[in-house]
Order: structure tokens, then sequence, then C-alpha cells
């Protein structure tokens, strides 16, 4: 019942059902999501097999330019990474290991061990797999875990000094608030002398921004509606997906790509027993994407208890990869 503790007691007892948790706090977030004046689904729940695949898809896209723009950070400046990174820390990824950036890394720099954190249990083993065999004589650790939280690193890793990697901008996906107790969580499980290095979208040109989040083949209009799909396949939902649109915003306030889908005509809906209508034009806010300049991301980091001293871009200036220091000040925050 822990996951449920922001559901609303009603949302609860919806809940009787022996259920996993994962798919109670699915239903929760959905049905509170959706009760609200703008609609929102957390855009965690994108990731489902259909959604992964998808996301997989966008990557390889022309307009998506982040993960090629940071795979070619830690190609050319693995030098310079190496040299303010220095030899024997312990890499701990959040996250299972990205097949095309960790061994980038784990090539670039001289690490004494290599441990992945990650929620799911199969992501871990299938990276580890790959990597045991591409890195023979390298200590190789997987933690089973909620990163999102302060964790207890393992005997073999703890005591020397840690470099946690966190690449994909995945950072940006989170309100400022929940950016910052990320951090901080990062920063109470890597210790005293560690590092994080951390892939962060810069703020560009909005006609690259929203091609990158609207690209031609519709992509990532499928993956935007497969939430709605998965609440239908997983929750019983009546949601007519067709009358959906995928629509990108971006809020030049909050630095920010929204993305929502937008009901095409008055549409009503129902999941798990429980009545929805959107009028023609109303929107269900499905993710935000911030962007970042050095100023914004230096802010941010050191809200989170990191002090950045190196940041490296790539040609065009359009992706930053952020290394930073551990605070000395939050050992006593
Ligand atoms: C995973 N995350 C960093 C991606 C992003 O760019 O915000 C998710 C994504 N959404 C649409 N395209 C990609």
């Amino acid at each position: 019942m822990a996951l449920l503790a922001e559901c609303s007691l009603a949302e609860r007892d919806l809940i009787e059902a022996p259920d996993d948790g994962l798919h109670a706090q699915f239903r929760c977030d959905v049905l509170t999501g959706l009760a609200r004046p703008q609609k929102v689904i957390p855009a965690r729940w994108f990731y489902d097999r259909k959604g992964s695949e998808l996301f997989e898809e966008i990557t390889r896209l022309p307009e998506y330019y982040p993960t090629r723009a940071e795979i070619e950070i830690l190609r050319e400046r693995c030098g310079q990474i190496a040299a303010d990174v220095g030899a024997g820390r312990a890499v701990v990824e959040f996250g299972a290991g990205s097949t095309a950036k960790t061994p980038l890394l784990l090539d670039c720099i001289a690490a004494a061990s290599y441990v992945p954190i990650d929620i799911s249990g199969d992501f871990l083993r299938e990276s580890c797999e790959g990597l045991a065999v591409r890195y023979p004589d390298l200590p190789i650790v997987p933690v089973e875990g909620d990163f999102t939280h302060p964790l207890v690193l393992p005997k073999t890793v703890a005591g020397r000094p840690a470099l946690g990697f966190f690449p994909g901008s995945t950072i940006g996906n989170l309100g400022p608030a929940q950016a910052v107790d990320l951090l901080r969580a990062m920063r109470a499980t890597l210790g005293e002398d560690s590092m994080l290095l951390i892939g962060m979208d810069m703020i560009k040109d909005r006609s690259v921004l929203t091609a990158a989040y609207d690209d031609t083949a519709g992509v990532t209009a499928a993956f935007n509606l497969n939430v709605a799909a998965r609440i239908n396949r997983e929750l019983g939902g009546t949601i007519p997906v067709e009358a959906l649109r995928h629509r990108i915003v971006w809020n030049d306030e909050q630095a920010r790509i929204e993305m929502h889908l937008e009901a095409t005509h008055d549409i009503a809906f129902e999941i798990c027993g429980r009545d929805f209508a959107m009028r023609a034009g109303e929107t269900i806010h499905t993710e935000n994407s911030h962007k970042y300049d050095l100023r914004s991301a230096t802010q941010l980091l050191l809200a989170g208890h990191w002090q950045p001293f190196a940041h490296y871009t790539d040609s065009q200036n359009r992706f930053m990869v952020v290394l930073a220091r551990a605070r000395e000040e939050a050992i006593t925050a």
C-alpha cells in the first residue's frame, strides 16, 4: 500500500483484489490524473513493452537529435572526460545500462567496477550479460532497486569513490522539485568524494525542438497515443484512441516541451467504473521534457547537492553532459 500513498481513499477502495503494486499504482495515477481540471498521466507510464520499443525507434529518428548528440559527446570528448574523472572509480549507472552509451563510458575511463541500478531485474540481467562478455575483467554488481530513494551500495563498491552516470536527459522529464529530490537521493547513495556525469538537453531553436517531438513519420505520436491504448489494455478502459491526437507545446516560461493528447471532438469514456469526458480541444498532459542552459543546469545541480565543474557539448551545441562533484555541505544538510 505504500506505493498508493498519493491515492485518495476513493481510489484505494477500488483496489480490493490481490494485485501487484505496479498495476495498482498505474490505476491510481490514471484515475486521479484524469479527475484533475488539467488532465494528466505521468510520463513513466509510457514505458510498457510497446512504448519502450517506440522510444527505441524515436532515438533513431533523423529529427530526434539528443541520443546521437550525447553519443557524439561521449565518443569525441572521451579523453577530457577520462582526465577530469580520474581512474579507479566505481561507475554507478542509474538505470539499466544503455547498449550504446555505457560501453562508451567504460571504454573511456578506467573504472574499478560497474554497478547498474534498476527497478526491473529483467532489464538488469539482460544488460549485464552483454557487458560481462565485453568486459570480462570488470567486476559488475547489479542492484535491483528504486534509485529515486537513497540506496546502500554493495560492500564490494562501498568505500571506493563513485561516479554516478545518468545519461539521456531523463532528468528533464521530472518537474524541478522532483528533479532536485532525485539528485539529492543520488548524492546520498553515492556518498562523499563522488562525482556525477549527467546528460542534459539544451534550450535551442524552437523549430529544432518541435521537430524532435513531432516527427514526420509519426513515431512520437504513436508513442504518445500508446499510453491511452495501454489504459484500455491494462485497465479495461474505453478511451476512443482514434479521437485523440498528438499535440506538442513549447512552454517558454518553464523551458520545456510538453506532450499532450488532444480530443478532436467531444468524447466520453469509462475506466474502472469511473466516467470521464473531454470536450473538443481539451487535452491530457502526458509529458514534460525540460531543456537547460548552463545557468539553469547549474542551479538545479546545486540545489540537488552537486557542484558542477566541467561540461561537454556536441559540435552543434544541442546537448550537454555535465560533470559534478558531491557538495560537502550536503553531508550536514
Ligand atoms: C526519455 N526522455 C528523455 C525522452 C525526452 O526526450 O524527453 C522521452 C521522449 N518523449 C518524446 N520523445 C522522447
